[in-house]
């Protein structure tokens, strides 16, 4: 299990086969990226804040067949959405960050509504790398696929599939990118081509992640490394990975990240804590960032925080120490302290940060009592989507069918729309975005 079980020969052979039905080319001409879902067990909402976060990847993910063009022309078709994404690259692709989110129609004066909200990522991708200077003369023709239900979930679909595009183009273009050139071109796609103000976290863990290894990025920095657990075999520790499963679980709610304003008022409300906290301590010429506040200055002035900014402050460094010891946990194998900080980090989303909803909440009580289950906490921006939890692998099983149960009595209507009744995905953890 874990790194090859993803993706199958058949999903590649399907992909495959679609992308050179569509192109008219051979089928060993198509390419294939792989760019799998990210997970953060501990760092969560303070990438923004140039915080330290954890991640790694899960073996699941997006999967972009293509062919390079033999011209400008990138010709788009998806697995999930209608509709066809045409466009040249050697059209200069403006910021959308102006658009209503919420009325897709509004995003885009042609093609169907499904065109206008998908084909943005790859248009975005195009934005991100001709405002880094490069040279983009080949399109692609692809299919793009993401694993089924799995969209919306805060598993960061959206910088997966950023990061597959840029892979794409990259490829087509013969051009070589370092991941952390990467990272600062996804970074272009979400703040500034589509106008959300979030961090680095998730393509940071999507380019950066190495199976078995717990992915830390200080996010101020940008210094990265991969952490290992003990008893490493070469690259890959089967041992470590053997221990533990990921629990996915499903709320049912599905709203898109950009729709909801929740997700950058939080981001504004830390910076003003950022900003009274600095002047308070005579800096007031840094940014207003949390990562600018020494904790010592924290500790001293955050009686000057009104109550709402306090409980963001708050959060910011709670969650700072927990990544740091999370690392520790890790690094020794000790997966039932390591789950205990994920839950706790979970605990402070709900109480400081405030970006649950009623059932994400609830599944992330349920989570916290099923058998084998080290740690819990939301997953993404956490207003939406999943829960995840470490858990016991030989207790995995036990443990997702106690949450179906649970959760499919409290929100019997929301359970009901998740993916076929799938309350509860069991996974592995992944690798890296690669194009193969
Ligand atoms: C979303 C954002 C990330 C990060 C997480 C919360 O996934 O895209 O930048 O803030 O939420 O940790």
């Amino acid at each position: 299990m874990g790194e090859m079980s993803w993706p199958s020969e058949s999903e590649l052979n399907f992909i495959k086969t679609k992308v050179a039905e569509m192109s008219g080319r051979d089928v060993r001409e198509v390419r294939v990226v792989l760019s799998p879902y990210r997970i953060c067990p501990l760092g969560a909402h303070i990438d923004h804040q140039g915080g330290t976060v954890s991640a790694l990847t899960i073996n699941k993910g997006i999967l972009l067949g293509f062919v390079p063009s033999n011209d400008s022309q990138v010709v788009i078709q998806s697995g999930q959405f209608r509709g066809e994404v045409r466009f040249c690259v050697d059209e200069t692709q403006l910021p959308k960050n102006a658009i209503k989110w919420n009325n897709p129609a509004q995003s885009n004066g042609s093609g169907s509504v499904e065109e206008c909200s998908w084909g943005n990522y790859a248009r975005g991708a195009l934005y991100a790398l001709q405002k880094g200077g490069n040279h983009i003369k080949w399109g692609i023709a692809g299919l793009i696929c993401g694993a089924e239900g799995l969209d919306s979930s805060g598993l960061s679909s959206s910088a997966a599939v950023g990061v597959a595009y840029l892979l794409a183009f990259e490829s087509s273009n013969n051009l070589t990118v370092d991941p952390e050139e990467n990272i600062e071109y996804d970074r272009l796609i979400e703040n500034e081509y589509l106008g959300l103000k979030n961090g680095i976290l998730d393509q940071s863990a999507i380019l950066l992640s190495s199976y078995g290894c717990l992915t830390c990025m200080n996010c101020k920095t940008k210094e990265h490394k991969l952490v290992r657990a003990p008893d490493m075999n070469s690259r890959c520790n089967i041992r470590m990975n053997k221990k533990f499963k990921i629990l996915l679980a499903f709320s049912g709610l599905k709203q898109a990240l950009t729709t909801n304003p929740g997700y950058n008022r939080r981001v504004a409300e830390c910076q003003e804590a950022a900003r009274i906290l600095l002047q308070a301590s005579g800096n007031e010429g840094l940014d207003p960032l949390l990562s600018n506040v020494e904790s010592e200055v924290y500790e001293e002035h955050k009686c000057k925080l009104d109550p709402i900014l306090a409980k963001r402050a708050e959060h910011y460094f709670s969650e700072n120490k927990r990544v740091l010891n999370g690392l520790d946990s890790w690094a020794s194998g000790n997966l039932e302290e390591f789950g205990k900080l994920i839950s706790a980090s979970g605990l402070s989303s709900i109480e400081n940060y405030e970006c649950g909803s009623e059932p994400l909440i609830q599944l992330y009580e349920i989570l916290v009592k099923a058998p084998g289950v080290y740690g819990a906490r939301f997953s993404g921006a956490g207003f939406r989507g999943c829960c995840i939890a470490f858990v016991d692998a030989n207790r995995a099983l036990d443990a997702a069918s106690f949450v179906k149960k649970e959760y499919t009595m409290l929100q019997p209507k929301l359970a009901s729309q998740t993916n076929e009744g799938n309350v509860v995905l069991i996974c592995d953890a992944g690798d890296c975005a690669r194009v193969i």
